[in-house]
């Protein structure tokens, strides 16, 4: 009955993923293109603009060549500063308040993924003022957000190219999921000499994340011909440079290609949804605080494994495209291989295998929530059972 329920809702999601309507957002990519975006904000006629981060970035002169650009173009700013990881609604409001209270014109985000949620949320709460319930689900705005400009300090979650923020209720601390394409940025920066400070374990981190969504979009059924070929770029460029990045963050090449495989792999699940791999991973993070990229690499070749004979085909095309395993192996060797190419990854990155604090109490409710996510919120290649979600979750609890 469960799995009949869980069919219907695949149905729903793939059909308003499908349907909702979009606007790309504008998109620069290359060094220095973070400084061309904030020409931009002139060339557009902003006078007075909110640039929301958080305090690390807003004390690490990362936001230097920013701030000079803009005050070069005649436009004036103020800084919110105040975004925490997992961002929450009241740091929203604060950073809205601020907005109105500084009659900004425009938003420009710079940070990683908690970051480009909470500017996101800032830009939709502005135009459509209440509280955070009023935004949970999907497409639940009534107007578009103010103008909002991103420039993504990380290359993993995608969430410059995609219509969702996750945003934690302060009292209950659960994680509202908000779906509403009306969020897209405007104008997206890819700029890899933005990101060559980001340290190893966290381009590590971030780079698994991407990987992940590339991955789990591939596998969607609501994967179409445009994101698969998304997908597949996202996957190249991740195994070309994602290593490179994490030995040396002054590879500019690496940072560069990385920028834009996350874009790719965030343009690609925001069209399809992802599947098991996040749905253990935002367990992952509820219960034991594991940071988003570090949960998904710590149960990605496991989930894919479980999924078996279903995924072999899907994932031998991925073995081609990157080259790993043998020329003309079989579907089930070639799927083989690059489930270990990605365990190899992760080891040659010094990742972590399993989450702190995670203890055998815990699993069950992990194992419950996981299931009801990806259940009924994923077009999941096939559905696993609670014996296999129980399987790859104690194995974080043993390695
Ligand atoms: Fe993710």
């Amino acid at each position: 009955m469960k799995t009949l329920y869980y069919k219907f809702m695949a149905v729903v999601v793939t059909w308003l993923l499908r349907l909702l309507p979009r606007n790309p957002p504008v998109v620069y990519k290359g060094l220095n293109s973070a400084l061309i975006l904030c020409e931009q904000v002139a060339i557009l006629g902003f006078k007075r603009v909110l640039i929301v981060t958080d305090d690390f970035l807003g004390s690490s002169g990362i936001l230097d060549g920013v701030k000079e650009k803009l005050t070069e173009g005649g436009v004036e700013y103020v800084v919110y500063d105040g975004v925490l990881p997992d961002p929450t609604f009241d740091k929203v409001q604060e950073g809205e308040a601020m907005y109105r209270k500084e009659r900004c014109e425009a938003v420009i985000a710079v940070g990683g993924g908690s970051v480009l949620d909470a500017a996101k949320m800032v830009a939709m709460l502005h135009t459509n003022p209440g509280p955070l319930s009023k935004f949970d689900g999907i497409q639940k705005s009534k107007k578009p957000g103010t103008p909002l400009f991103a420039i993504p300090t990380t290359a993993g979650t995608g969430s410059e190219i995609t219509l969702a923020a996750i945003i934690t209720d302060p009292e209950s601390h659960r994680k509202v999921p908000v779906v509403d394409s009306k969020m897209i940025p405007g104008y997206v920066a890819l700029d890899a000499e933005i990101m060559k400070g980001m340290p190893p374990g966290i381009t590590a981190a971030t780079g698994m994340d991407a990987l992940t969504h590339a991955v789990e979009s591939y596998l969607s059924k609501a994967s179409t011909e445009g994101t698969e070929i998304q997908a597949k770029a996202a996957v190249r460029l991740i195994f070309k440079y994602l290593v490179a990045a994490y030995h040396n963050g002054d590879d500019m090449e690496a940072r560069d290609g990385m920028a834009v495989a996350s874009f790719y792999a965030g343009a690609a699940f925001g069209k399809t949804s992802v599947g098991y791999v996040h749905g253990i991973a935002h367990q992952l993070g509820r219960v034991c605080g594991t940071p988003h990229g570090n949960a998904n690499a710590m149960v990605l070749p496991e989930v894919l494994a479980a999924y078996g004979d279903c995924v072999h085909p899907r994932l031998a095309d991925l073995a081609r495209l990157v080259e790993v395993g043998e020329p003309g192996g079989s579907d089930r060797q070639l799927a083989g291989a690059f489930i270990q190419s990605i365990i190899d990854m992760r080891k040659e990155m010094d990742l972590p295998l399993q989450p702190k604090d995670l203890k055998a109490h815990d699993v069950p409710g992990i194992i419950e929530e996981a299931l009801k996510e990806a259940g009924g919120l994923y077009p999941v290649p096939r559905y696993l059972s609670s014996d296999e979600v129980r399987h790859i979750v104690n194995g974080l609890l043993a390695a």
